[in-house]
């Protein structure tokens, strides 16, 4: 069971129980559409997954960990724990355009960058600001550790099974078959004004993105694929009509979240295609209790 190696802001690690006990027992091919910091994804190292995240400097980074790992850990090793030093690595990371035209070289020095800024920013939170650039300030830690050779070792060994996409969830509509299993994470409908976990992207994700997630959900379900996603209580008025869902309210302690004052616990659905007696955690009522 591998661990992430980036805070992503809505991971879900402590979520991992009750999600992945709602999994069916076998499964051919995991799919993660909204992978983000992918907590899911590397507790299960299925043998074979696809996985996508809107974000290309976060797919970016993932790419570079499963093809350059050695590379990767010796660039890490460049950094220096200094304000000064990190607005500059900030800047530079900034002014890197990420995507497919980027060097070899360049692409581990990106991927180096977010990985040192994720480790040292404030709250450890990925935030962009409306023009795509990375704006969070230095963070006071006393040690923080970003050159993690034994995690990226780890996490580059589960990645060697994965195909990364940098898309729209969309395409997963072609990718999966009968038999697969499709976890959907989105960014989630803020549960108030104030408690905004939207910002992962400078692109929002709104209602008619939630019913198109949906819509894609049914289908999938409808052709035996496994469908789970995670969403906040708004969103279960989506799947009312739709008997092939089941929905569970959990709760959760969201450690990032902007506002200090609103942490502490809100309630989370998880909805499943997922037929009791077939999942990896039964209760009693499947043994007629
Ligand atoms: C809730 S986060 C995923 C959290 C993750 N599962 C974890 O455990 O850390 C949602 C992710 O969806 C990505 N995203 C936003 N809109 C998207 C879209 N239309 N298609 C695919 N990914 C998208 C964001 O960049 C973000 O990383």
């Amino acid at each position: 069971m591998a661990e992430p190696i980036l805070k992503w802001a809505g991971g879900k690690r402590q979520l991992l129980a009750d999600i992945t006990g709602l999994f069916p027992r076998t499964y051919e091919t995991y799919h993660e559409p909204f992978v983000g910091g992918g907590a899911v994804f590397f507790h299960l190292e299925p043998d074979a997954a696809t996985i996508n995240d809107l974000n290309t400097r976060l797919t970016t980074f993932y790419e570079v960990v499963r093809d350059h790992p050695e590379e990767l850990i010796d660039e890490n090793q460049t950094h220096e724990h200094a304000e000064t030093y990190y607005y500059d690595a900030r800047s530079e990371f900034n002014g890197i355009r990420s995507g497919e035209d980027l060097t070899p070289t360049d692409r581990i020095r990106e991927a180096s960058l977010l990985l040192y800024l994720n480790r040292t920013c404030f709250n450890g939170l990925y935030r962009e600001n409306s023009d795509g650039e990375f704006n969070v300030s230095f963070g006071r830690y006393t040690d923080p550790d970003w050159v993690r050779g034994r995690e990226i070792r780890a996490v580059s060994r589960v990645l060697q099974d994965a195909t990364i996409y940098n898309t729209d969830f969309g395409y997963v509509r072609e990718e999966a078959t009968a038999g697969d299993l499709v976890y959907f994470d989105p960014p989630y409908e803020p549960v108030s004004k104030t408690a905004d976990f939207n910002s992962y992207h400078a692109d929002g994700f709104d209602r008619d993105d939630q019913r198109r997630l949906r819509d894609v959900a049914v289908e999938l379900a409808e052709q035996d694929v496994a469908v789970i996603v995670s969403n906040s209580p708004p969103v279960t008025e989506l799947y009312e009509d739709h008997d092939a869902f089941d929905v569970t309210y959990v709760e959760a302690t969201r450690a990032i979240n902007s506002d200090a004052t609103n942490r502490g616990e809100v309630a989370e659905v998880l909805i499943t295609s997922v037929p009791s007696n077939e999942r990896r955690r039964r209760t009693l009522s499947d043994f007629g209790a």
